[in-house]
């Protein structure tokens, strides 16, 4: 797997410290709210692990899998639920869990399907964001831990064709990897 990485870009020791910071900063704006952490699998898994653990307020979990129709890098903004919530969203405080938000087509969709179930309060928390390539306007993230450029990053629960996800950090995929499958 380590020879398909271009380059370490977080760090095991740096991943800490950005989802410390976001479960302190979490833990304040919650106090008193009834915080329902929603993971969107699989690409959270690690994140939301973790990020539950620096959470110091009440809070319950739920997870929802949407496949968005793909080359491999790049969603088309077709998203299909694979597994709903199970958790009623009526008077909570819902907060998104996503790994990354890259053109925003899924949270966009994501979003416009749970606004109709009645929360208190929606918002995104993504792990890491790729700004410069948004194509829904109107989409940004309440908590974002960190910025990635415009390449396609593995680990710490982000995949390339279900692989790589087991990597402790987050690494630049070299392109040579997928280049002969997309563009
Ligand atoms: P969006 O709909 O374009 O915002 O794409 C969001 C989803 O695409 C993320 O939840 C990821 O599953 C996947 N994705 C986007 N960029 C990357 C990347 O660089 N590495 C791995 N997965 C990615
Ligand atoms: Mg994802």
């Amino acid at each position: 797997m380590l020879k398909d990485i271009e380059k370490v870009y977080y760090s095991e020791e740096t991943l800490k410290n950005i989802v410390k910071d976001l479960g302190k900063k979490i833990s304040e704006d919650y106090k008193d709210k009834n915080l329902l952490l929603v993971s969107v699998l699989k690409g959270s898994i690690m994140f939301m692990a973790d990020l539950m653990r620096e959470i110091t307020v009440p809070c319950e979990i739920d997870f929802m899998c949407v496949s968005s129709y793909n080359d491999g890098t790049k969603s088309s903004g077709v998203v299909k639920i694979i597994k709903d919530l199970d958790i009623n969203l009526d008077g909570k405080d819902v907060l998104i869990v996503e790994d990354i938000l890259d053109s925003g087509r899924t949270l966009g969709y994501l979003k416009s399907i749970l606004m109709t179930r009645n929360p208190k309060s929606f918002r995104i928390c993504t792990l890491l964001d790729k700004p410069s390539r948004r194509a829904v306007p109107d989409l940004w993230a309440d908590y974002s831990g960190a910025e990635v450029p415009d390449e396609f990053v593995v680990g710490y629960g982000l995949d390339y064709d279900e692989k790589y996800r087991n990597l402790p950090y987050i690494g630049i995929l070299k392109r040579e990897v997928y280049s002969d499958k997309c563009e």
